[in-house]
């Protein structure tokens, strides 16, 4: 951590309507959300090309891309760093670093330039107190609609958990679909959670394990969702 004094700054919050913004990238210019409609993004920010932790990310985001892509998932990278740095360390990425066996990785997502920390800021990506100078390992989920649903912060130190970003993602648009909540290490196969019943005929029902519906109490009830329902949602 740096020895800074903390300024305020906007963070955007879950619910809120994703900042707009214009960027420069590595696959041109983005005018953002309306470039995204229609899809959901994922939007992340790393502290800086060509350091090692954000290597392994971006290899990894790359070698995921499709997955992401097959559930109407764009990706958009973003650090402070420029332009002709993003496409040094990409390139460097591509031709000369083999990292637990993923090789000959492209990253064909755009990874925006921002110098000047204008979009950082607006999604409060900068943390003085983690640093000042460089983005924290920010991800958010910004919906069809251009709402942000998720985000998730890591510190420069530490890098993300992929099968967890992906499993945000699947989720967020299960619940959606299915209008059902998701338990703790929910994963695609395993039991939701009904909403609470909203009558006590309806709560006796379920306690008497009607309709596939299974109870511990009148306030939580689970039932079954085949994979065969969340692949609807997965390969869209
Ligand atoms: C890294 O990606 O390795 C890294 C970047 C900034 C600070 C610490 C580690």
């Amino acid at each position: 951590m740096e020895d800074n004094k903390i300024e305020a700054v906007s963070m955007p919050r879950i619910g809120d309507v994703a900042p707009a913004f214009r960027a420069v990238t590595t696959q041109g210019e983005i005018d953002f959300p309306k470039d995204y409609k229609d899809k959901w993004t994922i939007l992340f920010s790393h502290p800086a090309d060509f350091t090692p932790v954000c290597t392994s990310e971006f290899m990894t985001f790359a070698t995921m891309e499709k997955q992401f892509n097959d559930a109407n998932c764009r990706l958009i990278g973003l650090s402070v760093d420029g332009l002709y740095s993003h496409i040094a360390w990409l390139r460097t990425i591509k031709d000369k670093i083999e990292y637990k066996g993923m090789k000959d990785v492209e990253v064909n997502f755009p990874l925006i330039e921002d110098i000047t920390m204008e979009v950082a800021k607006k999604y409060g990506m900068i943390q003085p107190g983690e640093s000042a100078t460089k983005a924290v390992r920010a991800v958010f989920y910004i919906d069809p609609k251009g709402i942000i649903r998720a985000m998730i912060y890591y510190p420069l130190s530490l890098g993300r958990n992929f099968d967890e970003l992906y499993r945000v993602l699947i989720g967020l648009q299960v619940a959606d679909q299915y209008s059902v909540a998701l338990p703790a290490d929910w994963r695609p196969g395993d039991d939701v959670i009904v909403p609470t019943a909203g009558s006590c005929g309806v709560a006796k029902s379920r306690m008497d394990n009607q309709d596939g519906i299974e109870c511990r109490d009148w306030f939580f009830c689970t039932k079954k969702l085949p994979m065969s329902d969340v692949n609807k949602v997965i390969k869209q």
